[in-house]
């Protein structure tokens, strides 16, 4: 049997514009062709998790427009459960409006939409399907009295909950003492140990930080470095695959959407991370967010 997954989380649709580099505050660049993809952090990492073969509900809120029928579309080609992606006539969908450079590296505008109307109660009405989860996914696009209630639901009906904490905010103890597996990237772990930058973040130590204050396992991706694992009493760092990227946009969407299918099927933490640093690497060889994320056979088949 396919392993469950519940993500609650966003959706967009990615307005992407390949350029030079990223324009400075004030300046006006010209790219190139515009592309639209479906996006949004939730919405990647349940598309993800589903290419990958899970059985993957996704908790989120469209635009009665356009794009939220462009992103059911998609979700559904996918294999994603729309049981619980809520039309939403009184919001427009959610919008990511995306430069990526000539070396794959990005910067992202996110206009909320209707993600920002995702309610504790639209978690609720999915708690059977919670329930019956492996594992629920959750992130931080959406509003922060949602995501406390999907961790507090999850954790009261026993299933795992791994929380990506993007892009970030402050975070309370209490909520981080009901993650199983925290995955931050750098920036993000420099953010929540309270680091000014991560440019000087020792990924080992601030994993150790972040299990003093509760969190049991803790991945911090560090983008073509790898990633540092702390889970339990093993600690390691996973070499990235090495690749030509195209663009990383959802690169940690692929890394998060692939470790939860992994921890789902019953694979080690430091296991499933080697597995979701494949599947991230291979998703920056590809251009957009949902569609750059591989297949089990694609993954199965790529040789670095
Ligand atoms: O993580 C990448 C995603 O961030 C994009 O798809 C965009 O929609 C924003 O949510």
């Amino acid at each position: 049997m396919a392993p469950r997954i519940t993500v609650v989380g966003s959706s967009n649709i990615d307005i992407v514009v390949k350029v030079e580099r990223i324009p400075r505050p004030g300046e006006t660049i010209i790219g190139g062709d515009f592309v639209m993809v479906p996006g949004g952090k939730g919405a990647n990492q349940a598309v993800c998790a589903a290419k990958l073969g899970a059985d993957v509900t996704l908790v989120a809120r469209v635009g009665d427009d356009a794009f939220g029928r462009m992103s059911l579309e998609n979700f559904e080609k996918s294999g994603v459960r729309t049981d619980y992606v809520i039309i939403d006539s009184e919001h427009p969908s959610g919008i990511a409006l995306i430069a990526v450079d000539s070396k794959g590296e990005n910067s992202i505008v996110v206009a909320p939409g209707a993600n920002h109307a995702l309610a504790p109660e639209d978690v609720e009405n999915a708690g059977s399907v919670i329930a019956e989860s492996d594992v629920l996914v959750v992130q931080l696009e959406i509003p922060s009295e949602t995501v406390r209630r999907a961790i507090e639901l999850a954790k009261l009906l026993g299933t795992q909950v791994i929380l990506n904490p993007a892009p970030i905010r402050p975070l309370s103890k209490e909520l981080l003492e009901q993650v199983d597996v925290l995955v931050p990237n750098q920036h993000e772990a420099a953010h929540l140990v309270g680091e000014e930058s991560s440019e000087r973040l020792d990924p080992q130590q601030a994993a150790r930080l972040l299990r003093d204050l509760g969190v049991r396992n803790v991945i911090i991706t560090l983008g073509a470095a790898g990633a540092f694992v702390l889970a339990g009493s093993e600690e390691m760092f996973i070499e990235a695959f090495r690749v030509q990227p195209v663009d990383t946009t959802a690169a940690g969407d692929a890394f998060t959407g692939a470790l939860a299918c992994a921890i789902a099927e019953g694979s080690r933490i430091v296991d499933a991370a080697r597995f979701a640093a494949k599947v991230a690497a291979i998703s920056v060889t590809r251009m957009g967010a949902q569609s750059s994320m591989p297949s089990r056979e694609e993954v199965n088949a790529w040789n670095f």
